[in-house]
């Protein structure tokens, strides 16, 4: 059985006394959620303070992006040394945001990938089309880039590692949320590819979370398809009421 794992991204927002207050109200809000992993992805300022806060609360703390290397003259980048250091058990790598911002490509998502691993920080992989190539009907053959790309010269044993999650672009901070059988096509397709290229039992293994506008008032019927492991949350995980909804989904 795979353990549901919901991460909130909340990509550049809160400072860090805004990050403390947040999470000394979640983790009480959240303390009786079991059968869930539970992850937040603040911002790099806030990392060092909220990972003091998180000690034994069983909530995992992830980083919303890192650097390949592990030091060096890379101006204004923070490395997998840096994150490890500080308690990241987790980083978000190759959102789209990244991607069509700052031009992160297939390629620097795989050395990044190993680089994480490398360090055993645990990857949280995005991918997902944009509404124009789900328009011309190239979902699946970009799905199929991604994941070959991406997870290129990586072993079994470190993809079975990996969290993949599915963000269809024209989800993210629309408000327009795939349906849980729109998002379940992926997910299943994307089970069918990881074992058709590695097999079933690491297939099998293999969280696949659902990105795109993800709310309290969604998220069961998502959870409900079988392929749908847990959910990367962006807006609705800023606040804390609003994301331990999601967290628990069950209750
Ligand atoms: P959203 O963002 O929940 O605000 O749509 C999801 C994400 O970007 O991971």
């Amino acid at each position: 059985m795979r353990t549901p794992i919901i991460a909130g991204n909340w990509k550049m927002f809160k400072t860090v006394t805004e990050a403390l207050e947040y999470t000394t109200r979640f983790r009480e809000l959240v303390k009786n959620i079991q059968g869930v992993e539970k992850v937040i992805a603040p911002p790099f300022t806030a990392l060092h303070m909220v990972s003091q806060l998180l000690i034994e609360t069983g909530i995992s703390l992830a980083a919303q992006n890192m650097n390949e290397f592990d030091n060096g003259a890379y101006t204004g980048e923070i490395s997998p040394v840096m994150l490890k250091e500080i308690g990241c058990q987790y980083v978000i790598i190759g959102h789209s945001e990244r991607r069509a911002l700052y031009g992160e490509t297939d390629e620097g998502v795989n050395r990044k990938l190993k680089a994480a691993l490398k360090h055993q920080i645990t990857p949280i992989m995005c991918i997902g089309e944009s509404l124009a190539q789900r328009e011309k009907g190239e979902t699946f053959t970009l799905i199929d880039t991604q994941l070959k790309k991406g997870l290129a010269d990586l072993t079994k044993e470190q993809v079975s590692k990996i969290v993949i999650a599915y963000e269809p672009v024209w989800a993210i901070g629309t408000g327009r949320t795939a349906t849980p059988e729109q998002a379940e096509e992926v997910h299943a397709y994307i089970r069918q590819w990881l074992k058709a290229n590695l097999g079933n039992e690491i297939a099998d293994l293999i969280r696949i979370q659902y990105g795109g506008s993800v709310k309290p008032d969604n998220i069961a019927g998502l959870m409900a398809k079988p392929n749908i492991d847990g959910a990367l949350v962006g807006g609705a995980s800023l606040d804390a009421a609003n994301f331990a909804r999601i967290v628990g989904f069950r209750q």
